[in-house]
């Protein structure tokens, strides 16, 4: 038995304590088919999912995980988990859809004895002969009262995954924390050139506060990094690193304390630019060979101007070590020269690299003044520039900025001209997009369409195309609503 249900009801990105329950859970599932009920680890693995589902019985309601389409859910929360991973989820998905099965409800009340009693009963389903009201039945002759199935949800595949209107809150929250952390930035740049006290706590609030941001929602910040039009773009070049940074940490499941520090380090990487000449850093013309001398220095003194003026600790530690690697390759080339050749920057270093090099090239205003759209920097940093970049890491940026990066323009096959906002990962060539103009002008009120439904299909996108050809300033569509 299926029903069919809209997936407007799922509302919030679930956090940790969640995840850690639903990967406690299928790595048990899956234990319990191949190891007895006096193996220890079968035990420890019980006790282990039964304390982790303690942690959500405090309301009395009952703690629910199930599956609709290709995600996940506890009690509602989507909670972003790799199926790939250890915990053989898929296998286990695979065998409720024969049965018929979308989730497991456990009561509050629940004890462990039943909890492993239930794993054993789940090691001996013989998926062809059963289905979901022969299970629920089973359960009751077991004398499994605490524990039921629930029946399998097919989600509206036309119905957008995170609705509208949360999108639009999640849009609206996004730039009030992004230029927070550039105002931010800007404090603690001009503090240490005019050698005054450099305070952290709020620096440190700030990154939290994006984090939290990018676990719900990494789009919408991506997005506000496509802004090049800055008066100063070191603040928000600072910023664009930090987010992207965030954002790679987050799929590389790094914790909130490591997510914390790598923030910082990116946030504060160019520091040592204060410590430069403010002409040569807003020089307009290309550099000369003495000009990168000079820019050459920021690392080191970067590293510096952090151990001396701020107080120590991991966050200022990590992010001297970032501010010291993040122009060194990965082939030992760049700046300045280590003398330790054997092994690789740290990673945070590495991460900094990359979206440092991404932000730095489609900007036009650091290094190279001259902007180069994001996909050309992309396959540049692929293909030109590969033997400097860690390949792994690479190969995640790539799969956060995309084929259509969050914040570029592009031309729809129906002459229409749209900004893209999100990226599907698992459509990532028809992204939800801000229709903004056709053949007649720019709309008045703009058209939010999400490519990847069913009823877009006569839309597709053509290309990327540059704003300032079609005298466009993209900043206009991506602060304007
Ligand atoms: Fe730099
Ligand atoms: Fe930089």
């Amino acid at each position: 038995m299926t029903t069919t249900t809209s997936s407007r009801e799922f509302r919030i990105l679930a956090g940790k304590s969640e995840e850690r329950l639903l990967n406690s859970f299928f790595v048990l599932y899956k234990t319990a088919r191949i190891m007895e009920d006096n193996n220890p680890t079968f035990q420890n693995q019980c006790q282990s999912f039964f304390d982790c589902l303690r942690e959500f019985v405090d309301d009395g309601g009952p703690v629910i995980i199930k599956t609709v389409g290709e995600r996940y859910f506890v009690n509602e929360k989507l909670v972003r988990f790799d199926e790939n991973g250890l915990s053989g989820a898929s296998s286990v998905v695979q065998e409720w859809k024969t049965l018929g099965v979308g989730g497991v409800s456990f009561k509050s009340t629940i004890a462990l004895d039943e909890v492993r009693k239930f794993f054993r009963f789940v090691s001996r389903i013989k998926p062809n002969s059963l289905n979901l009201d022969s299970l629920s039945a089973s359960l009751k002759t077991h004398s499994m009262s605490e524990v039921g199935f629930l029946a399998r949800v097919e989600v509206n595949a036309d119905e957008p995954m995170i609705p509208e209107e949360v999108r639009r809150h999640f849009r609206k929250t996004a730039r009030t924390t992004f230029f927070q952390a550039t105002k931010v930035v800007e404090e603690v740049m001009v503090n240490t050139r005019d050698k005054k006290e450099i305070g952290i706590a709020k620096t440190k609030r700030v990154i939290h506060s994006l984090i939290d941001h990018i676990t719900r929602d990494e789009s919408s910040l991506i997005e506000l990094t496509a802004i090049k039009d800055y008066d100063d773009y070191t603040y928000a070049h600072s910023t664009n690193v930090c987010v992207y940074a965030l954002t790679m940490g987050v799929r590389l499941g790094l914790d909130r304390a490591r997510l914390s520090h790598l923030g910082f380090a990116a946030l504060f990487h160019d520091i040592g630019k204060v410590k430069l000449p403010t002409d040569l850093i807003r020089k307009p013309d290309a550099f000369d060979e003495n000009d990168w001398r000079q820019m050459q220095q920021h690392p080191l003194l970067g590293a510096k101007t952090i151990l001396r003026n701020m107080k120590l600790d991991t966050h200022t530690v990590r992010a001297a070590q970032g501010a010291l690697e993040h122009h060194v390759n990965n082939d030992f080339t760049g700046y300045p020269r280590l003398v330790y050749k054997d092994r690789p920057a740290n990673l945070f270093s590495r991460i900094i690299s990359i979206v440092d090099t991404f932000d730095a090239l489609t900007s036009g205003r650091l290094y190279l003044k001259k902007s180069i759209p994001p996909d050309k920097v992309l396959k540049k940093m692929h293909y030109q520039m590969k033997v400097k970049f860690d390949p792994f890491l690479l190969k995640i940026f790539n799969g956060i900025v995309g084929i259509y990066p969050a914040g570029s323009l592009v031309l729809l096959s129906t002459d229409e001209i749209a900004v893209v906002l999100t990226n599907d990962q698992e459509n990532p060539g028809r992204p939800y997009v801000k229709i903004i103009g056709n053949r007649a002008g720019l709309l008045d009120s703009p058209e939010w369409v999400d490519l990847s439904r069913g009823d877009q299909d006569h839309r597709q996108v053509v290309r990327m195309i540059d704003p300032d050809h079609y005298g466009l300033d993209i900043k206009d569509f991506i602060l304007g609503d």
